[in-house]
């Protein structure tokens, strides 16, 4: 039962004014003694030339005897409703039974498709930090959309095209061990590369070498591109074990190279729309009404570049899957990008390029020796990963409440810690990775969600032999249960605004706020205790129930993980 909407329909009713208004007029009031929700009564005022107060009192007196409403109240141009407290607990706890999983679900994307692009991290480079950030917010946008009904494809822009393969087939030539590789894949490519910067000073001959097996691999030469597509697939390797960790799936891996062939088209394509004009030998589109630099599209050589690329992969993207949102979750350093290729697709009539969407986020900061950093300035992503395993392991082994296999544990709450860090805050914010606020079983953290779940289910555990099945809700209106209740029922908001906005953090504050009520909750109304009475036992259980069935799910939006004891 949505309360809010009853409310606003009623309002609908009585004033005749757009439910829709009303809708986005009805706020919670900031203190709870002021009711569950008030409407302002003042934009009436023109409409009926009355005086607000007026208005409010006409209008609770006309709602005195709804069976929803404990009472309604005029306080100022303000109409304030009290809901019945037991008739709202149980029927939104009847809602969680039933709707199980599916609470919080919309079917709003119905037929709708949505495309969400993230991770996209560089084949035979570091697989960083900041991929880590684009993953993770990817994955809880994709997982978001799903659950309000949308068609979603997660894609992996994969960087595996460009001059710099050039360079590396150059130097794997020259100074590359196939064996030696094999073992370290990553790592060892990573020397091959310094070495080659290193010489191209002293040698710039080299540059031109590479030049040349870059234009052998766009000319499709066999044993070129044999080896390009050895190291896609060694770092692919490296790639996978990292989104096994993190449970993740994407349903494509075309990156750039996959649209290498598709760019002349999108050549042709605007050269006909007479938007590509010269400059310094260059084919570009000029920007300059909108202050912004030229976008390029074909550089002086001939070679085309990684926006043409992006432009080829929109209309691909658009041809094939006919997108209602192609979401791009990269970081923020590329916004300017983004600004000109949107423009580009809209200068050449592609109306639906509306549906393409950046998602930026800021920079995560290490401050002091807050990681270790054994790979020189980069922080690689399974690294991090590892470290908060391990830390958690620590943890986790002197944990007697843990029964489950403790590797296990310390890998959800490790990488859920991870996850909820990076999901905190409105995603432009730069992150100042902090160990210790990340693993605060007491703070606002991915462990305090994940420990009262688990303490939800050890009540539960304990109940065992009792059936709350047919629990009398109206046993139980405490202060805490209907705080606790509210939060539950106000979880499809979330979920919509984190949709609305590609911002999983209104998922994440509300897992939080969730676990806080949930935590005053059982502090202050023992459930397990001998003198409390059955039935208000069994009232209690439900409710603990329903916690745990949402707590669960809105932490699995984010891509974090439950365990049952900790
Ligand atoms: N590979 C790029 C990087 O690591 C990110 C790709 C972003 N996506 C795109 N469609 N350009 O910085």
């Amino acid at each position: 039962m949505d309360l809010k909407k009853y409310t606003a329909d009623k309002l609908t009713e009585l004033t005749e004014l757009d439910n829709a208004v009303i809708a986005s007029a009805l706020e919670t009031p900031p203190d709870e003694k002021m009711g569950d929700l008030a409407f302002p009564c003042f934009p009436l005022a023109k409409v009926y030339r009355k005086a607000p107060p007026l208005i409010a009192k006409e209008l609770s007196e006309k709602l005195a005897d709804d069976d929803k409403f404990e009472r309604v109240e005029q306080a100022g141009g303000y109409l304030n409703f009290f809901f019945k407290r037991g008739r709202f607990i149980s029927d939104t706890i009847d809602g969680i039974k039933s709707a199980g999983d599916n609470w919080g679900a919309s079917d709003m994307g119905a037929g709708k498709m949505v495309l969400v692009e993230y991770s996209s991290p560089n084949i035979a480079k570091p697989f960083h930090i900041g991929h880590l950030f684009s993953t993770a917010i990817g994955n809880s946008l994709a997982r978001i959309y799903k659950k309000l009904g949308y068609n979603v494809l997660s894609l992996n822009h994969l960087g595996d095209w460009g001059t710099q393969f050039g360079k590396l087939i150059c130097a794997y030539h020259r100074w590359g061990d196939k064996d030696v590789i094999e073992k370290d894949p990553i790592n060892e490519i990573l020397k091959v590369y310094v070495k080659f910067h290193d010489e191209a000073e002293r040698h710039p001959e080299l540059e031109d070498e590479a030049r040349e097996y870059f234009k052998k691999l766009e000319d499709g030469d066999e044993e070129t591109t044999a080896l390009w597509k050895y190291f896609r697939d060694i770092s692919l390797v490296e790639f996978q074990r990292v989104y096994d960790m993190l449970g993740i799936k994407f349903d494509s891996y075309n990156g750039e190279a996959f649209y290498s062939d598709k760019m002349d088209e999108v050549v042709d394509l605007l050269r006909e729309k007479g938007l590509l004009v010269e400059s310094e030998g260059a084919q570009v589109v000029d920007l300059s009404d909108l202050n912004i630099p030229p976008c390029i599209i074909l550089k002086s050589d001939g070679a085309t570049i990684y926006a043409t690329r992006d432009i080829a992969a929109a209309l691909y993207r658009h041809r094939t899957y006919d997108f209602y949102k192609n979401i791009y979750v990269v970081g923020t350093p590329q916004a300017l990008h983004f600004k000109q290729i949107f423009e580009v697709m809209k200068r050449a009539g592609w109306d639906w390029s509306e549906g393409c969407e950046f998602v930026g986020f800021g920079l995560v900061k290490f401050p002091g020796k807050a990681m270790s950093t054994r790979h020189g300035d980069v922080v690689f992503l399974e690294d991090v990963l590892n470290e908060a395993i391990e830390k958690t392991r620590a943890i986790v082994e002197e944990n007697d409440n843990v029964k489950d296999d403790k590797d296990e544990v310390a890998k959800k709450i490790g990488i859920g810690a991870i996850l909820y860090t990076f999901l905190k805050n409105s995603r432009e914010k730069d992150i100042i990775f902090s160990w210790d606020n990340m693993l605060d079983f007491e703070g606002e953290s991915g462990p305090y969600c994940q420990y009262s779940y688990a303490r939800g289910k050890s009540i539960l555990r304990r109940a065992a032999g009792i059936d709350y099945s047919d629990a009398d809700l109206s046993l139980e209106t405490s202060d805490e249960a209907y705080a606790l209740v509210k939060q539950l029922n106000k979880f499809s908001d979330a979920v919509k605004t984190s949709a609305d906005r590609n911002e999983p953090f209104y998922v994440n504050r509300y897992a939080t706020d969730l676990a806080k009520l949930f935590n005053k909750f059982y502090n202050t109304n023992p459930i397990m205790r001998d003198d409390v009475p059955e039935a208000v036992k069994k009232a209690r259980l439900a409710v603990v129930d329903a916690f745990c069935t949402v707590i669960k799910n809105a932490l699995g939006l984010l891509g974090i993980e439950t365990v049952e004891s900790m």
